[in-house]
């Protein structure tokens, strides 16, 4: 596709349209969503998050984490175009796996937040796959920097992620609305750090909507953008048709950030604040069950037991179940939790991946 853009070089691999098309968990950016935005000259990520039980329910066949993350990235692959895989720092227990297969099966990057990804580059030599942490800041890009250099490796580029993201965020809750964080001024001091440590291409997110906000980060020296929420709503999407619908309709009023009851991952979260599980969250009505365990923490005795959602419904949400049903995975069992980026209140319509990406890239005029 033809653009006014200049592209995206990570690690030598020339991205044509420098759009990144962020990881959404759980089973929203899948294969499809992912190989659209390919095929249209960006990347398209797919998230690791529960993959396994995703990738058995499509195919009938039970996979565990490692060859449910290396068939989904083959398939986004198999169009052709730069696709790569989002895993969090915060699902510990399968993170070492997603990555293994991640890297096995060529995948072009990794992105990695929800928790800073210290050890990212210990757990199996990249080859050519290259390695993106997500950063709220500049010191804790320093801190990455600095951990990786013991390792023997830089980060290929740095995403840097503001408060008006879609997902879990990397800030306080009040630290969400300050002036100081608005992503145009976290982006200074992250550009310097990243010029520190050898011109590190700085990816921008949160918020981003429009041909003309991509043109304004690029210029303020962003080498490229991260966006979820425009990608949510459209055709390629796996997210249900009630979530998508759900989408649509969301006004400016009803997207929230959830903290108490908030996600078991102990990071601010953003959602439609009708969401099914969110409202039966704030009635407790959902009593504590934890059948899945993606984001268990380990015990003292080295053992994934740990999540305040599994003894307890009066601050956190089961995260793992509500995502999971946004996705159509056991929808009758368990209640929808929409998460949205704040820009959701913008988007009116589902469409394709090709209508969104001709705007982005200035070829037709702007909704909203
Ligand atoms: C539905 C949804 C799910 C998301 N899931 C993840 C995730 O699993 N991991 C992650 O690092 N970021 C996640 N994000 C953040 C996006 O990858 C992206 O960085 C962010 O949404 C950018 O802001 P925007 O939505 O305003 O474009 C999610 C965002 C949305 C909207
Ligand atoms: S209690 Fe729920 S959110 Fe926590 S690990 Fe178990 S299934 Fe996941």
């Amino acid at each position: 596709m033809e653009s006014s853009l200049s592209p995206l070089i990570i690690k030598g691999k020339k991205i044509s349209i420098p759009i990144i098309q962020g990881g959404m968990g759980v089973g929203v950016s899948l294969y499809p969503l992912a190989s659209a935005v390919a095929k249209e000259g960006g990347v398209g990520i797919v998230s690791s998050a529960c993959l396994d039980r995703l990738v058995s329910k499509r195919t009938g066949k039970k996979h565990n984490t490692y060859d449910a993350t290396y068939e989904e990235i083959s398939l986004s692959k198999a169009s052709g175009g730069f696709v790569g895989i989002n895993i969090m720092v915060a699902l510990v227990r399968d993170y070492v796996d997603s990555v293994r297969a991640s890297i096995d099966a060529g995948a072009d990057f990794i992105i990695s937040g929800a928790g800073l990804p210290l050890n990212l580059p210990a757990i199996q030599p990249p080859k050519e796959t290259a390695l993106i942490p997500i950063v709220s800041s500049a010191r804790a890009l320093e801190l990455i920097c600095k951990k990786w250099e013991r390792l023997g490796y830089s980060p290929d580029a740095v995403v840097l992620e503001g408060p008006l993201a879609g997902g879990h965020l990397g800030f306080k809750m009040d630290q969400v609305d300050l002036e100081s964080n608005k992503l145009e001024n976290l982006f200074p001091p992250v550009k310097d750090m990243a010029i520190k440590y050898g011109d590190i291409p700085v990816i921008v997110a949160g918020g981003i909507y429009t041909h003309d906000d991509i043109v304004r980060f690029m210029k303020m020296g962003a080498s490229g953008v991260q966006m979820g929420t425009r990608f949510l709503a459209t055709e390629e999407s796996s997210a249900t048709a009630a979530y998508k619908n759900a989408v649509v309709q969301a006004t400016e009023e009803d997207i929230i950030v959830a903290d108490k009851p908030g996600s078991p991952c102990g990071l601010p979260f953003r959602v439609i604040k009708q969401s099914p599980m969110y409202v039966s969250s704030l009635h407790r009505l959902r009593k504590p069950k934890c059948d899945k365990g993606y984001v268990l923490l380990k015990d003292s005795e080295g053992n994934f037991t740990r999540c305040p959602a599994k003894e307890s419904n009066e601050n956190h949400f089961c995260i793992c179940n509500g995502l999971l049903s946004s996705a159509g995975y056991n929808c009758d069992k368990e209640e929808p939790l929409y998460t949205v980026g704040t820009n959701a209140s913008r988007i009116d319509k589902i469409v394709s991946v090709k209508t969104v990406m001709d705007e982005l890239v200035g070829k037709t005029l702007v909704s909203s």
